[in-house]
Order: C-alpha cells, then sequence, then structure tokens
C-alpha cells in the first residue's frame, strides 16, 4: 500500500502538511520540525524513530494538541489543531487522545484500577462505567490480577501496561506513546508493543509511537524516519499491515 498525501488527505486521521516549529527566538532559535509532511489514516500503526533531537517529541506534541506548529498545518480528526482555543485543544485531547509517556506518569497513591478509572473520572463517566472499562483495560494489558496494587509494588514493564491501560480505557481513536519502552529491557518493551499492537487490532485504536529501540521497530507496521527535523524516509511494510 503507498501513501499519497494528497489522495489520503481527506481519509487521513491526521495530516501534517508544511509543518515547521520553532523554540525561542533569533540567534538562539532551534528549528526543532523544518517543513514535514506526513498523513496517518485510522487504524495504522506507525513508529517514529531518528537520532535524539530529531524532533520526534515535539512532533508528537503537535499532533497531541499539547503545543502549537509555527507553520504549516496540522490536521488531527478533522480538527486544524491552529484554530483551536486553548479550551478546544484541551477538551480533544481529554476526549479523543490517550498518551503514554516515557516515565509511565502513575499516580503513586492511587492503586493500578484507580489510576486508570482516574482519567474516566475527569471524563465525566459514571462510577459503575469506569470500574468496567478499567477492569477491560487491565485485563487487556494482562493486569487483571495486578488490579489492587500501587505503582510502588508493580515492576517497570508493570507499571508501563497500567499507563498504556490508562490510555486506551477512555477508548480514544488516537493513543500517542512518546519512547514508551525506553525505560524497560527487550523483552518487556517487545512484550509492550506487542500488546499496543493488539489492541490496535482489536479496538481498531489508531498508534503513533516513538522510539529508539530496534527490537521494537520491528513490530511497527509502518516506520516514519526522522532527521534534522524532516522526515528523511517513511516505510510501509506491507506484509504487517
Ligand atoms: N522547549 C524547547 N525549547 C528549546 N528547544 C527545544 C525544546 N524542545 C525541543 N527543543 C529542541 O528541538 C530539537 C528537537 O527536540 P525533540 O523533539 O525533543 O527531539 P527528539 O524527541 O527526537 O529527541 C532539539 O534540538 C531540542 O533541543
Ligand atoms: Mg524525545
Amino acid at each position: 500500500m503507498t501513501h499519497s498525501h494528497d489522495q489520503d488527505a481527506t481519509r487521513a486521521l491526521l495530516h501534517m502538511r508544511g509543518v515547521t516549529k520553532t523554540f525561542g527566538q533569533g540567534d538562539i532559535s532551534v528549528h526543532a520540525l523544518r517543513g514535514v509532511d506526513l498523513a496517518i489514516g485510522a487504524g495504522e500503526f506507525t513508529a517514529l524513530v531518528g537520532p535524539s533531537g530529531s524532533g520526534k517529541t515535539t512532533l508528537l506534541n503537535l499532533i497531541g494538541a499539547l503545543d502549537r506548529q509555527t507553520s504549516g498545518s496540522v490536521t488531527v480528526l478533522g480538527r486544524d489543531l491552529g484554530s483551536l482555543t486553548k479550551r478546544q485543544r484541551a477538551r480533544l485531547r481529554l476526549s479523543e487522545i490517550g498518551f503514554v509517556f516515557q516515565a509511565y506518569n502513575l499516580v503513586p497513591v492511587l492503586t493500578a484500577q484507580e489510576n486508570v478509572e482516574f482519567v474516566l473520572e475527569l471524563r465525566g463517566i459514571g462510577a459503575r462505567e469506569r470500574r468496567k472499562r478499567a477492569q477491560r483495560a487491565l485485563a487487556e494489558l494482562g493486569l487483571a490480577e495486578l488490579a489492587d496494587r500501587r505503582p510502588g509494588e508493580l515492576s517497570g514493564g508493570q507499571q508501563q501496561r497500567v499507563a498504556v491501560a490508562r490510555s486506551v480505557a477512555g477508548e480514544p481513536r488516537l493513543v500517542l506513546a512518546d519512547e514508551p519502552t525506553a525505560n524497560l529491557d527487550s523483552d518487556n518493551a517487545e512484550a509492550l508493543i506487542a500488546m499496543m499492537r493488539r489492541l490496535r487490532t482489536e479496538r481498531g485504536m489508531t498508534f503513533v509511537f516513538s522510539t529508539h529501540d530496534a527490537r521494537v521497530v520491528a513490530h511497527a507496521a509502518r516506520v516514519v524516519h526522522l532527521r534534522d527535523g524532516k522526515v528523511e524516509h517513511d516505510e510501509q511494510k506491507a506484509n504487517q499491515a
């Protein structure tokens, strides 16, 4: 399957055109993104790779409406992010996008179950439904037996699986993960990606994640290589799509 940006423009779940991001001004400015064109369709499982400083985090932050581009357009789930107010962007993040970070970001005093329920509560979902969804998500990540443990009583791999459960429990259409396996050993890293991949198939969610890890990249259906703030290479593995 080939990807023509023009052809995909209307169907794409996310679409970037001529996107630049510059931090700072004048002599001390850093051009983190220098003209990115990218379209990702619904249900794709895409890895973002590239050396440190190539712009992976900046790109994910723009897609996730956590930051704004300097120029160019970013359209996510049919919304032109540049034209949204701060409040509209916050609502989009809460209702449609799941986030997984490198450092797990779990609340230490809450159990695994409570950590997952917490984001559902922010979305105004009632207690019974919260419990049901959290249990389902934890079970999908192989954590049914560990639901009552706090993060300090879980391994790194288990904590990151809780973070993935939390990111998908609200049934977002898009899940963004910035180096989710960076703190895991290779076995745990591969297991986490395999679970994300299964969620993508079973729930039809779209995943975009950044990584350094070649073993993790091997599980991606599509690999977008960034270098110096540009897409250097966009590799679609047809056999894994
Ligand atoms: N908030 C910021 N202020 C200034 N420079 C930044 C900021 N965030 C990122 N950068 C710079 O932008 C470039 C891309 O960074 P980043 O997106 O974090 O790359 P990656 O995630 O691929 O390591 C780097 O040169 C980085 O130093
Ligand atoms: Mg980064």
